[in-house]
């Protein structure tokens, strides 16, 4: 292990769609070192078909905590929101006083849901835009480049430098609020696909855009309480991309309730419905598919 903000140990915690395509580019790069996959599932290797050719790579896959030789100087957390106390068990044996955590997930609590297991100054944030699909352990599509977005400041500047070698473009942003709360007003809306078991062409059911639009009108008003800057045109947006989407896309909270799986509901209408009450703001849409979701989670 070194102390260089990219040349030390990483550990990529839950190697799924996300994690193992950002650990596949991490494994391409000269500039990262030593790379462990912390995984539930074992996997041999990695296999992911990219934009731009098939990687393949073995970095070091543990799947018990007791397995971690020492910290690391980052973690690399992309497991699904709803898994972050089981996703704790890891961070004790990872995380040394010069570790940072980077959180890799949907919604807009990143540093509230690992604050209390990481001193929350030295969490960052990441908002994710990689479309990636597992189709096995290890298996991944990671369909195209993507971005990942943190917030502007050493740590943001030292996350960013690690995919220097990548085609995914990172970046930093002075207003992260905006660009995570931008981010939750598309993915609230996608709650009807999995209520309806129906693909993104759902919204040209009738009424449904409204529906959206009701959800999305929810959000930017109880984001513009919290400080994000979000503009009224964010509704007919949201629904304009799905209507531009393929008829027969399939987003994830809809994938997981097909598959069987838990969803992100919270993390993604849930936290809507919370934030509102705080702040007095009515979430009537974003509370029925939060219900009604949890329902089959
Ligand atoms: N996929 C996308 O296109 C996409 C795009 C934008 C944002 N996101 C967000 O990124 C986050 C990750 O999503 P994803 O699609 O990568 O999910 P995923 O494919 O389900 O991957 C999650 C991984 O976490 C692993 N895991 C769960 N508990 C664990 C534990 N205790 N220890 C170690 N690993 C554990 C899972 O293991 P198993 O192998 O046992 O299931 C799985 O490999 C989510 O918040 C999602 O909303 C995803």
């Amino acid at each position: 292990m070194t102390s260089s903000p990219a040349g030390g140990g990483i550990a990529v915690v839950g190697p799924g769609a996300i994690g193992g395509t950002i650990a596949a580019w991490l494994s391409k790069s000269p500039l990262v070192g030593d790379l462990t996959l912390c995984a539930r599932t074992p996997l041999d290797r990695l296999v992911v078909e990219t934009p731009v050719g098939t990687i393949e790579a073995t970095p070091r896959v543990i799947t018990d905590p007791a397995q971690v030789v020492a910290p690391v100087d980052w973690v690399l957390v992309a497991t699904k929101a709803y898994d972050v106390e089981a996703t704790a068990g890891w961070l004790a044996p990872l995380v040394g006083p010069q570790t940072r955590l980077a959180v890799l997930q949907n919604g807009v609590e990143h540093v509230e849901r690992f604050a209390p297991y990481v001193d929350p100054a030295r969490i960052t944030p990441v908002v994710v835009d990689i479309p990636a699909e597992r189709a096995a352990p290890g298996r991944i599509h990671h369909r195209r480049s993507g971005t990942l977005v943190v917030p502007a400041g050493p740590d943001g500047d030292a996350f960013v430098a690690l995919f220097a070698e990548s085609p995914i473009q990172a970046s930093t942003t002075d207003d992260f609020l905006t660009v995570a709360w931008t981010k939750l007003a598309l993915n609230c809306a996608g709650a009807v696909c999995a209520l309806t078991s129906r693909p993104a062409g759902v919204v040209e059911a009738p009424g449904m855009a409204e529906v959206m639009r009701g959800m999305v009108r929810e959000c930017v008003l109880v984001g513009r309480a919290e400080g994000a800057v979000l503009g009224d045109d964010l509704p007919d947006h949201v629904v304009d991309r799905s209507r531009a989407s393929p008829p027969d896309s399939i987003n994830s909270l809809l994938g997981d309730r097909l598959a069987g799986r838990p969803m992100e509901w919270d993390a993604r209408n849930g936290v809507i419905v919370r934030k509102g009450a705080v702040h007095g703001i009515a979430t009537p849409f974003n509370q029925m598919a939060a219900t009604i979701l949890h329902v089959f989670a």
